[in-house]
């Protein structure tokens, strides 16, 4: 795992088994029909050059529009949605995919993720469902989201192929350093989710007064804090002015203490999500 080059318009990549994901996507969940295709063609004509999508989210076509209208080459974005946990059942994963693949109009997904744990269905059948998709073409790469420590553990040690990341809630008041240092053992990178903490940091104190320093804003830094420690972050906003404020990052660093502030602000009592099925956390 690494950080690679900078490009014009600036962009840092992570690098993990083998996946090189811009640091900075879009999120997409809870944006609908034409604002959802509409923002991903402002996002990639802006410079975004990766989209987060799900099954359940309800929008992959409009995601797919909107890739489409931006008239950007299909392989300058990466592309990453994510399996929902009914279709984890191996032939289930296969049409699941397949139904993805046609509402998104592409060939293939950059990244196609296990959205949650499902404890109903045996890891080891959903990931060799996984890996068959990925050996058919239908996906470039393979990981997961939510999954705590010892799923990673587990879902390593089952995974015939390598797992790029997991994709958790990851902002600067939960803690994420035990996930973080999993993934790292097994070359995967974190995809944080929830990165601005679903708005909240807007009104941080600390993050404002950093920001002041640098001439950045509250959300800035904060996005910043998350690549700087070789994260992937994917901000989710409905405005178009903030498209390009959650992008405006590469062209300033924090100091090492003005990272260990950011961290020391983060607690394990930290999570916003909260959707009633959630694993135990470790
Ligand atoms: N794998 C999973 O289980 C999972 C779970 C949750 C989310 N996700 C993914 O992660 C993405 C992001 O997470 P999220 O949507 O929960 O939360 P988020 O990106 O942390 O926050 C989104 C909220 O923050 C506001 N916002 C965005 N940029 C801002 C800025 N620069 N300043 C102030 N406010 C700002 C947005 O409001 P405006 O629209 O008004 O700008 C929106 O209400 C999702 O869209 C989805 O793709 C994955």
């Amino acid at each position: 795992m690494g950080i690679g080059s900078f490009e014009y318009p600036p962009m840092q990549f992570v690098e993990a088994n083998g996946a090189r994901i811009p640091a900075i996507g879009l999120g997409t969940w809870e944006l609908r029909g034409r604002t959802c295709a509409r923002l991903v063609e402002q996002a990639v004509r802006l410079g975004y050059r990766h989209i987060d999508t799900a099954q359940v989210y309800d929008n992959e076509r409009e995601v797919g529009d909107g890739l489409r209208a931006s008239g950007v080459r299909r392989d300058d974005v990466f592309v990453t949605t994510k399996v929902w946990t009914t279709h984890f059942a191996p032939h289930d994963l296969e049409r699941s995919t397949r139904e993805s693949l046609v509402k998104l109009r592409l060939p293939e997904v950059d990244l196609l993720l296990l959205h949650w744990p499902n404890p109903h269905v045996p890891l080891a059948e959903t990931l060799g469902a996984l890996v068959h998709v990925k050996k058919l073409g239908m996906c470039r790469h393979i990981g997961v989201s939510n999954f705590t420590v010892a799923l990673i553990d587990e879902a390593v040690a089952a995974c015939p192929e390598p797992l790029v990341c997991d994709q958790v809630e990851y902002h600067p008041y939960l803690d994420q350093s035990k996930v973080r240092q999993a993934c790292a053992r097994h070359g995967m990178t974190v995809v944080a989710y929830s990165p601005v903490a679903k708005g909240r940091i807007k009104n941080d104190q600390t993050l404002a007064r950093i920001g002041r320093a640098h001439g950045k804003s509250a959300a800035q830094v904060c996005l910043r804090w998350l690549v700087q420690q070789d994260v992937c972050a994917i901000p989710r906003t409905s405005r178009i002015e903030r498209l390009s404020e959650n992008i405006d990052i590469f062209d300033f660093a924090l100091a090492a203490e003005e990272m260990e502030q950011i961290s020391r602000m983060g607690s394990a009592k930290g999570r916003l999500t909260d959707f009633g099925f959630a694993p135990k956390w470790d």
